[in-house]
């Protein structure tokens, strides 16, 4: 091959054009042709973009023009505070609105924070799934990829900030966008941060509907990414049933397994021999020489008649788990539409993801305190499936009101899960519900603003310390006369957090205080709003 073949197709066509445009670019900006330079740099620009990869027309989105006149806040719906668990402090969450909104103030409470998230997308089906600035996107759409791309990008960047080292996200999707999606996460989250495409088989498909070709499509799949490799999968549980412990070994219960290999060649058996009887047995076994030997000498042998067999220990056994499988295998799709039929009678949410699907997926994926985000939440099976899987896991869901969704089945299905049912047993949780609204920076005229975004710390601090704000832990403090009644009343804690108003001034005794009790100090508005007022 000649020594000047250059592999990449058509390097040297492109290094002339951009010597070309550089030059251009020169003589443009010597005879300072403003409106010249500014086209040449575009092109400038384009001829240096790379080859590979992804590429889709940006669409704008409405709620993005929006954020960058109007500052996005949170407000608690009061009514809809669920507090079936008063003896804890724990809260989660649910967050009625545009999630690109949620997101953006989530990127304030949460960022690094999140150990879990999984999302549930519009599948952009052409089948009116998918809405983009209020409008349905059809087959129709020419740009109907390009929407959908440009919508979950947005989305899917802001995620990759949310999770902490060791976190993970998992995202169903079905055919229609599975090859988008994977080589835009691949851009966001980096290839060699791709996990596995987990696929499971809906239980039934759709009926009445022709298959294509004399295929039918039965599987979806979960696309899952991590942001570094501290993440693991918790794995399986072993099955631990028929261990016993009849001649009461020290070393507790155990059960017999083989030793013997299935799979090795005849050539490699050797004989191990009984210690006690000195029979000999020649065989091909699942343990080394050495291995054996030890195993002998710890007396886990049983030696039987024909072939000996291990005492496999349940000691051993605990906290060992197995190495997942990407096939998640079949989940009823019917049963949680049933569900939630029989528990909200009056409204209809079309294909839940099965609870017992999400019940499998955060049983190996969060550990007992972790706290699971689902920005496309839907009918809450995320949050029921947390529910379900105790520990002390927490949920943040984010939804919009879609045909009034997010109160008359997210919120109605969690206020029903806490309360109970003749056909459920209820489950003692807090909730608080906050809803997404705007603070127009025109409408507050310099300082006016910031008093104004005062009005909104208490969901983000909510939030972010997943609390009540009247849990003493973190308190809010507007003014000086408020931090020395705090103190005079022994009301402040050790190892508390409080928001300060920039005008509350400690005294020296206050901060010798505070010092003293390791009280953390934030200063509202900055901590959460900075960026926004400035
Ligand atoms: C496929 S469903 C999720 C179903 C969910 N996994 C369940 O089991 O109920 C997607 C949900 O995301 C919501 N959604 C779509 N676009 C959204 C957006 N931009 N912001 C917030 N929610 C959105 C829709 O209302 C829809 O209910």
């Amino acid at each position: 091959m000649s020594e000047d073949f250059i592999e990449r197709p058509r390097k040297n066509e492109k290094d002339g054009a951009i010597q070309y445009v550089k030059q251009l670019l020169e003589q443009a900006l010597e005879e300072h042709r403003n409106e010249d330079v500014n086209k040449l740099e575009e092109v400038f620009r384009l001829l240096q973009t790379k080859k590979y990869g992804l590429v889709w027309e940006e669409h704008a989105e409405i709620v993005e023009e929006e954020m960058k006149t109007k500052i996005p806040v949170f407000v608690e719906a009061v009514e809809k505070k669920i507090v079936g668990n008063p003896e804890v402090k724990d809260y989660n969450f649910l967050l009625e609105g545009e999630n690109l909104h949620s997101l953006h103030l989530l990127e304030k409470t949460h960022s690094g924070k999140i150990d879990v998230i999984y999302i549930d997308p519009p599948y952009n089906t052409g089948n009116k799934d998918f809405i983009y600035n209020d409008r349905i996107v059809d087959k129709s759409d020419s740009y109907s990829h390009s929407k959908w791309l440009s919508f979950m990008s947005k989305r899917l960047k802001i995620a990759k900030h949310l999770l902490s080292d060791s976190g993970v996200i998992l995202v169903s999707i079905d055919e229609n966008e599975h090859s988008q999606l994977k080589l835009l996460m691949d851009e966001i989250f980096g290839e060699h941060n791709f996990i596995e495409t987990i696929v499971w088989d809906k239980k039934s498909s759709a009926k009445g509907v022709p298959p294509r070709n004399m295929m039918v499509g039965v599987h979806e799949y979960i696309l899952a990414y991590q942001v570094s490799d501290k993440f693991r999968f918790l794995g399986e549980k072993r099955d631990e049933t028929g261990f016993k412990n009849p001649d009461n070994d020290p070393r507790g219960p155990w059960r017999e397994s083989n030793i013997k290999s299935t799979t090795k060649p005849l050539e490699e058996a050797f004989t191990i021999t009984d210690p006690n009887t000195g029979k000999e047995y020649t065989n091909t076994w699942a343990f080394s020489k050495e291995s054996l030997e030890r195993m002998i000498i710890e007396n886990r042998i049983l030696w039987k008649k024909n072939l000996p067999k291990q005492k496999e220990f349940l000691y051993n056994m605990r906290n060992s788990t197995k190495a997942l499988k990407s096939n998640w295998g079949v989940f009823d799709n019917q049963r949680t539409t049933m569900f939630l039929k029989k528990l909200l009678p009056d409204v209809q949410f079309n294909n839940p993801k099965p609870l017992e699907l999400m019940k499998y997926l955060i049983e190996v994926t969060a550990p007992e305190n972790s706290v699971i985000l689902d920005f496309f939440a839907g009918s809450g099976t995320t949050a029921q499936a947390v529910l379900e899987s105790g520990g002390n896991r927490k949920f943040i869901l984010a939804t919009n009101n879609e045909n009034n969704i997010a109160q008359e089945i997210t919120f109605a299905r969690l206020k029903k899960i806490s309360e109970g049912t003749e056909f459920y047993k209820g489950k003692d949780f807090n909730l608080k519900y906050f809803r997404t609204d705007f603070v127009d920076k025109n409408d507050f005229p310099d300082f006016q603003l910031e008093d104004e975004l005062l009005n909104y710390i208490t969901p983000l601090v909510e939030l972010e310390f997943g609390i009540d704000i009247s849990n003493p832990s973190v308190q809010i403090i507007l003014t000086e006369e408020q931090l020395g009644k705090l103190i005079k009343e022994g009301k402040l804690e050790k190892d508390s957090t409080l928001f300060l108003h920039p005008t509350v001034l400690l005294n020296n005794k206050e901060a010798e205080l505070l010092s003293k009790l390791n009280v953390t100090k934030q200063i509202i508005p900055d901590y959460y709003f900075g960026k926004d007022l400035w």
